[in-house]
């Protein structure tokens, strides 16, 4: 199974992505993760996706494409993947289908939620540096320090200070209908309601993907 989640920053793609890849039991591909992985390693691709990141920028196409189509083509893929966070642009879902080609993406889940409750997630998020796993703030125990799931620990991301939230939000805004366009288009495209409980909006998901 070959699937795209697509949403705005806090729309849950990370937060369903975990859980769908453990129930499918295929890798999902988070870009976001992968550059903050780059960062961790202090690696050039690190370094100079930083610069764009902490500007709620997106990081240039080219590198882009290159890191994502270099991961779905490792042989844990080959049963099928999750993306999130990619593509974003015209360009990345025109590339994605160049690089898959008779193996094409089979179904685009747009989680849709209003930006008034985008704005107020984010706000509140506190991600684990080692699973990746995001949380709300008040919706775990009071001081903890460590992820719940696996012990890492929990801090909060540098784009989700506010002023670089609502930068993101305006900057992903038209790329995300762009996309939702281009999937619709090709008939793919299956519009989630992502202002619900977690779990759901994962039922949705599961229904929408037929398992
Ligand atoms: P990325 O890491 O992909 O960030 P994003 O798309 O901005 O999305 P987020 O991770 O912020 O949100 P999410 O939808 O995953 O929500 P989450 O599940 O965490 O990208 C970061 C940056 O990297 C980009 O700005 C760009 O610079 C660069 N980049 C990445 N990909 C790129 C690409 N393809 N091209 C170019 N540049 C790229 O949930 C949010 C919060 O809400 C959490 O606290 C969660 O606990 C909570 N929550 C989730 N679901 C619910 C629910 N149903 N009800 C209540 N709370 C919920």
């Amino acid at each position: 199974m070959r699937l795209v989640f697509l949403g705005l920053a806090g729309a849950g793609k990370g937060t369903q992505a975990l859980v769908l890849s453990e129930k499918l039991g295929i890798p999902f591909v988070s870009s976001g993760d992968m550059f903050r992985h780059h960062l961790s390693q202090s690696t050039d691709l690190g370094r100079l996706a930083k610069g764009y990141m902490d500007k709620g920028e997106l990081v240039p196409d080219e590198v882009t494409i290159k890191m994502v189509v270099d991961r779905i083509e490792q042989r844990d893929c080959r049963k099928g993947f999750i993306l999130d966070g990619f593509p974003r642009t015209l360009a990345q879902a025109e590339a994605l289908d160049r690089a898959l080609g008779k193996g094409p993406v089979e179904k685009v889940l747009y989680i849709k939620v209003s930006e008034e409750e985008l704005v107020r997630r984010l706000a509140g998020r506190i991600s684990c540096r080692t699973c990746g796993t995001p949380y709300q703030l008040d919706a775990l125990p009071a001081q903890a320090k460590t992820c719940p799931k696996c012990g890492g620990e929990l801090y909060q991301r540098a784009d989700d200070k506010p002023e670089v939230v609502r930068k993101r939000l305006e900057l992903q805004w038209p790329e995300v209908q762009g996309l939702a366009g281009y999937y619709a288009g090709q008939k793919k495209l299956v519009e989630i309601n992502g202002e619900r409980p977690v779990d759901q909006v994962g039922s949705d998901l599961l229904k929408a993907v037929g398992a």
